[in-house]
């Protein structure tokens, strides 16, 4: 398969010629957290090394050039998620704090006692967790879209669950434990229908399909920095404007302040009035270079590497006496969960470990999406757009010799 070169793509991530235990690094964890682009790392080291400073508060140059390249990569932004306006793009810190800004923002502002909020059995805890603690302190019902055995959400059953007291739908676009990519948009549209806004928590999917919030017509979006070839510590919240435009702030602090007295303060517009507090200045600074990246090797390339790649490994995968896949559904993300019949992920995370293999093992902080299927621990492979046909034979291999050695009677 030669969509394009990916040995030439390999060259621009350093942490991919690492050595672990003698052996070359396999990188099969991009689904937690992807690894950094040379230029991803250079855009973050100028910035620190030449042109640091604040955004927002000051006249000097440093100041006013910072806030222009902070407020380019908002545009940037935009573009990249073909938003109506730049002041729909808020920065935060990830999607966990994304989801939490709407929860607190949106969730306390409009949702009253005896209102319900649909999310999945399929969610990251992550689209749990505030809804749960919100839900606590409103007074509202929290309702559960089941999914089937292949991981595909029960459509049925959402339809039945949407209510004229449905306030918030909230899902993954793409489940971090089975892969399963939602049918977002008939989700969207169903969900309007009954009168509800819609989150979609697009953690996984920012770096894997293309996005078009003006066509998906979702109210929110959220997805991190880190899980798309950039750093830490950035997110983004994709909200329409007139929705932003009446909530209320989710911190106090500087630069989301119009005045300020000691008896009332007035706030910003969106999308500061989101945005309390010094931001990550440098690392939505590292995100713009990274939307660079992936927009200079192109989504669509991406996409359809990464599915070739999904496909090959499941093939692979499925040969493995024992081994069964987690998450069947028709359309699926770069993500492969697995059991292996008497062996226990943590175990096998370990002689993989040993071998330079890092995949991810145990809940996958999807608790209630393991639940589902009966287990408690799974073991999952995920790829990025420097992942190989290679590296899925190591891996597979690994996984062959792991069972031979933690399960004897097995032979090839
Ligand atoms: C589907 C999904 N949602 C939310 C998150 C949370 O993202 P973060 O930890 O970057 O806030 C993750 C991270 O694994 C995820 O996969």
């Amino acid at each position: 398969m030669d969509l394009f070169d990916v040995w030439q793509i390999r060259k621009h991530f350093p942490m991919l010629k690492k050595k672990m235990n003698g052996r070359p690094l396999v990188y099969l964890d991009t689904a937690a957290t992807s690894q950094k682009p040379q230029c991803v790392i250079d855009a973050m080291t100028l910035f620190y090394g030449q042109e640091y400073g604040t955004v927002h508060r000051a006249i000097y140059e440093l100041a006013a050039h910072s806030t222009e390249m902070y407020s380019n990569v908002r545009a940037k932004v935009q573009r990249f998620i073909h938003a109506r306006q730049e002041e729909e793009i808020v920065f935060t810190r990830g999607t966990t704090e994304a989801i939490n800004l709407v929860a607190h923002s949106f969730g306390r502002a409009f949702l009253e006692p005896g209102d319900e909020i649909i999310i999945s059995e399929m969610e990251h805890h992550s689209n749990i967790v505030p809804w749960q603690l919100l839900a606590e302190e409103r007074g509202l019902k929290l309702k559960f879209i089941p999914m089937d055995h292949s991981g595909e959400l029960r459509l049925d059953v959402f339809k039945e669950l949407l209510s004229e007291r449905t306030k918030l739908v909230s899902v993954a676009h793409i489940a971090n434990a089975t892969g399963t990519i939602n049918p977002i948009k008939e989700i969207i549209d169903l969900a309007h229908g009954a009168g509800a806004k819609v989150l979609i928590d697009g953690a996984q999917a920012a770096s894997h399909v293309s996005l078009d919030m003006q066509a998906l017509d979702a109210d929110f979006y959220t997805f991190s920095g880190h899980k798309m070839y950039g750093p830490t510590g950035v997110g983004i919240l994709y909200g329409k404007y007139a929705l932003l435009k009446e909530m209320p702030p989710f911190m106090g602090g500087g630069d989301m302040v119009e005045t300020v007295t000691m008896e009332k303060t007035t706030y910003q517009e969106p999308p500061l009035r989101f945005e309390a507090g010094t931001p990550s200045i440098a690392q939505v600074i590292g995100l713009g270079a990274a939307i660079d990246y992936i927009e200079s090797v192109g989504k669509k390339k991406i996409e359809e590497w990464q599915s070739s790649l999904l496909q090959y490994a499941t093939e692979k995968l499925e040969e493995i006496p024992g081994l069964t896949i987690v998450g069947n559904a028709r359309r699926k993300g770069a993500i492969i969960s697995f059991t292996l019949e008497n062996v226990h992920s943590l175990d096998l995370g370990t002689l993989l470990g040993l071998k330079g293999i890092a995949i991810r093992t145990g809940h996958l902080c999807a608790q209630p999406t393991l639940a589902r299927f009966g287990l408690t621990s799974l073991s999952r492979i995920s790829f990025g757009v420097y992942s190989t046909f290679e590296e899925v034979d190591v891996v597979v291999g690994a996984i062959k010799e792991a069972t031979l050695l933690l399960k004897p009677e097995f032979s090839y």
